[in-house]
């Protein structure tokens, strides 16, 4: 295992969210008490051909420590050069394989949760990533199965090709985003592998976190749609309180502004303005400050905006 993640308690992951688990994001929740921090999902085919966009994407904060590295992979060579790409890079600890994305366009390239339906070729995938990485751990993240669960074929044949753990969304890829979350599920492959288990799907909150642990007896739990907006969650999560003060919320949000502007320079004012509108819901004039914000491409007068809202925001 690694320093910092030892797995000797459970854990508190960032789930890969691509368009929000962007490095500004991820440094502002790991600051909050995340224990471990994924990239966004990366095309295997995009870093084995150098794209700048990709290498950039790649970047991680210096306080993750340790940083997973997500990739997406369709076949054994190409994941074998993106992981070759990956060895270059000396900040990485981790590489994941996603074994879970149901979106059309990356399904239909045979990568996701497609490769739930070749169990032997995601074996020989992951085995391959394994075998050529330098990196201290292997994991992949996965979901019950593709139309139907076969959670413990997938599972076993994620621990018998040498990943150190594994991420289970509790669904199938059928049950996209909505369907019940089956914990009973994650807990059955927790039951049939001797690999660390991390649990995912709708936990937002500290009681569900401890319900879903409770429940599993997983190694750890990783939120994703429940960080939006609310990056403060993993505040409450390691400190067992549900008390956030109105000064840290700003502190947090100028924080994530000014981070943003710092990785993507001013085209991180408009890329910013989806996380203004989560960061103001609930509050007194958030419509208002909605409208303001669309409107407004300065670096300077947009954050000039966001303080003065957040410094003095109430409840509506
Ligand atoms: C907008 C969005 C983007 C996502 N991007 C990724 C991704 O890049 N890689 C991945 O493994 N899962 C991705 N997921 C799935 C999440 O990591 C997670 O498994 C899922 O949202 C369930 O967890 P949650 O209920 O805590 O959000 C994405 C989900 C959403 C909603």
């Amino acid at each position: 295992m690694i320093k910092n993640l030892s797995f000797s308690e459970p854990i508190y992951v960032l789930a890969p969210l691509a368009g929000f688990t962007d490095l500004p994001f991820r440094s502002v929740v790991k600051k909050f008490g995340a224990d471990l921090t994924v990239s966004e999902m990366l095309s295997s085919n995009a870093l084995a051909h150098g794209s700048t966009k990709t290498l950039h994407m790649l970047e991680k904060s210096p306080i993750e420590d340790p940083y997973s590295v997500q990739i997406a992979a369709s076949e054994v060579d190409m994941a074998k050069r993106a992981v070759e790409v990956l060895n270059e890079q000396n900040a990485i600890d981790i590489i994941d394989l996603n074994c879970g994305c149901p979106v059309p366009k990356v399904v239909g390239h045979g990568s996701g949760s497609s490769l739930l339906l070749d169990l032997p070729l995601m074996g020989d995938i992951i085995k391959t990533i394994k075998d050529t990485s330098n990196k201290s751990l292997t994991s992949v993240k996965i979901r019950l199965g593709f139309n139907e669960k076969n959670h413990i074929d997938i599972a076993k044949v994620v621990e018998d090709n040498g990943a150190d753990f594994l991420a289970v969304h509790g669904r199938t890829r059928a049950g996209k985003f909505k369907s019940e979350v089956d914990y009973d599920a994650i807990k059955e492959i927790k039951e049939s592998v001797s690999i660390p288990v991390i649990a995912n799907g709708d936990i937002d909150s500290y009681e569900k976190a401890q319900w879903v642990l409770e429940h599993t007896r997983c190694d750890g739990v990783m939120i994703g749609r429940g960080a939006v907006g609310n990056p403060w969650i993993f505040h409450q999560l390691k400190n067992s309180t549900k008390d956030i003060s109105n000064d840290i919320k700003h502190a947090i949000i100028m924080e994530h502004f000014d981070k943003m502007i710092e990785f993507y320079g001013s085209h991180g004012v408009p890329m910013f303005r989806k996380h203004t509108h989560t960061y103001s819901k609930g509050y007194r004039g958030a419509s208002k400050l909605r409208d303001e914000v669309n409107h407004i491409a300065d670096v300077k007068e947009y954050r000039e905006v966001l303080d003065n809202f957040f410094k003095n925001a109430e409840l509506a």
